[in-house]
């Protein structure tokens, strides 16, 4: 990486440094992805600003997992093409999943307005690509494939946004087969990321105070299967609870089948890991299911769920469903209804079905009108509303282990082992950076309100 850096100019060719303004659209994958592109536009001088209007650079790493984030990358780009009126000289960048899906073509629509072109495969070639495009050329590069040294960037240091809990990739890419999904076309076959490479980065992150890990990947819990000799995934969630100074570790997201018996018993048995977890369903119809190509029912998704909470009797389930796939009934909607009913999730992301140019799905003939997706939408959310304001109830009078990580106007705020923000008013700024014991008195939805018990 530091050969990479090395090889290319600061960039102050008007004596001041230049500034750049970046847009994260979609996952938390791409979140990642954007700190560690900040960290090597820190390196090359470049100030951050969050007026676009000021940017000698403005970065769109996106998204295109549904049709809303293309509109709105699209929508975006229409806007800030006009910084090249206020400053001759800026660059337009855009970077993500829908770049490695349209490349030249999205170039072609936004008016040739882009400067620079990469995706999450080639985030470490930004340098060469801002050298071209600040000598006036077009900066293009969607690979193919990833390229062989790819993990590279990941000795790379990041800026992230708190310095108390960190976002760390563990494996890119997914090799399941979902037919509504484009993220295989987007980040291509799973990868997983060596070990000790994983390693050093969350010991690194210790050191700097770091306290919470939250291991990221499409399909988290497939780590380890792409090796020559595959690790399971449960070993590494050992191995980094024995690092000095983790104290909390979450992992997103993961697939039901690949959550095997080992790692829900890793779940048990590591007392650092988070009382909360993601597992998308997607549908609880069967004959969806399989449509789908999740290899799984209903009733080993449930299985699953009701296995992690005889090791983790208070976790938090969260969920990833979507409504209106093609074929769906009223019956097959029923059943995914039933799975809300019976899962209890204390958060659920809930999608129309969109359409997705290249994906098997998107050909069926068999497409659920939009009103029926919509009036489906309402009912899911109706039911999914009574369902949080039940479960809100549990925490209140209970002990709950915020990790400070802001504090805003006379209140400590910090997200509980359960994912759950908890506020407590107090000026204890010495609390930050600490996970505490908090009594909640009163709990919201999202909310938990509490105070200090007396020892603290
Ligand atoms: N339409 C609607 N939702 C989708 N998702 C992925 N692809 C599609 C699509 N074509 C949802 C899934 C996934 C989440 C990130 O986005 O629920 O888990
Ligand atoms: Fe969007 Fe999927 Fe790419 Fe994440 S991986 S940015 S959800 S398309």
């Amino acid at each position: 990486m530091e050969k990479v850096l090395q090889k290319t100019t600061k960039v102050d060719n008007k004596n001041r440094p230049k500034k750049v303004f970046i847009k994260t659209f979609g996952c938390q994958m791409n979140v990642n992805d954007s700190e560690r592109i900040k960290g090597i536009l820190k390196n090359l001088g470049y100030q951050f600003t969050s007026d676009w209007k000021e940017a000698d650079l403005i970065l769109l790493n996106t998204c295109t997992v549904r049709e809303k984030p293309d509109r709105k990358v699209l929508a975006h780009l229409g806007e800030y093409k006009k910084v090249k009126e206020i400053n001759p000289t800026a660059k337009i960048g855009v970077c993500g999943c829908l770049a490695q899906r349209m490349g030249e073509e999205l170039d072609k629509r936004a008016g040739g307005i882009i400067d620079i072109m990469f995706s999450s495969y080639n985030i470490h070639h930004l340098p060469q690509l801002l050298e071209k495009a600040n000598r006036g050329e077009k900066a293009i590069e969607i690979l193919e494939e990833p390229p062989k040294d790819e993990w590279e960037m990941f000795e790379y240091p990041t800026i992230r946004e708190n310095p108390y809990w960190a976002f760390i990739t563990i494996m890119k890419g997914c090799d399941k087969d979902c037919t509504y999904c484009i993220v295989p076309q987007t980040r291509g076959r799973e990868r997983s990321r060596p070990i000790r490479s994983i390693i050093n980065e969350i010991k690194e992150l210790v050191k700097e105070g770091v306290k919470e890990i939250h291991l990221l990947g499409q399909n988290v819990t497939a780590w380890g299967k792409d090796f020559e000799e595959p690790i399971p995934f449960s070993y590494l969630l050992y191995k980094i609870a024995e690092i000095d100074g983790v104290e909390r570790i979450r992992f997103t997201t993961g697939y039901p089948s690949d959550l095997t018996d080992d790692v829900i018993k890793a779940m048990g048995e590591i007392p650092q890991i988070a009382d909360a977890l993601h597992l998308p369903f997607q549908s609880g119809s069967n004959r969806i299911l399989k449509r789908m190509h999740r290899y799984y029912t209903k009733e080993e998704y449930l299985e699953k769920i009701y296995k992690l909470r005889e090791v983790k009797p208070n976790i938090a389930l969260s969920a990833d469903v979507i409504v209106g796939f093609p074929g769906e009934t009223e019956e097959d909607f029923l059943e995914t209804l039933d799975v809300i009913e019976k899962a209890k999730f204390e958060q659920l992301f809930s999608f129309k079905y969109s359409p997705r140019p290249g994906t098997p799905a998107a050909e069926y003939p068999d497409q659920v009108p939009d009103d029926v997706k919509t009036e489906r939408m309402h009912r899911l959310l109706e039911l999914q509303k009574k369902i949080m304001n039940q479960l809100a109830k549990r925490y209140e009078g209970k002990i709950v282990y915020p990790l400070f990580e802001r504090y805003s106007e006379g209140k400590l705020i910090g997200r509980s082992s359960e994912n759950k923000w908890v506020e407590v008013k107090s000026d204890r700024k010495e609390l930050l950076g600490k996970i505490v014991p908090v009594k909640v008195n009163k709990a919201s939805v999202y909310v938990l309100y509490g105070e200090f018990i007396s020892q603290i």
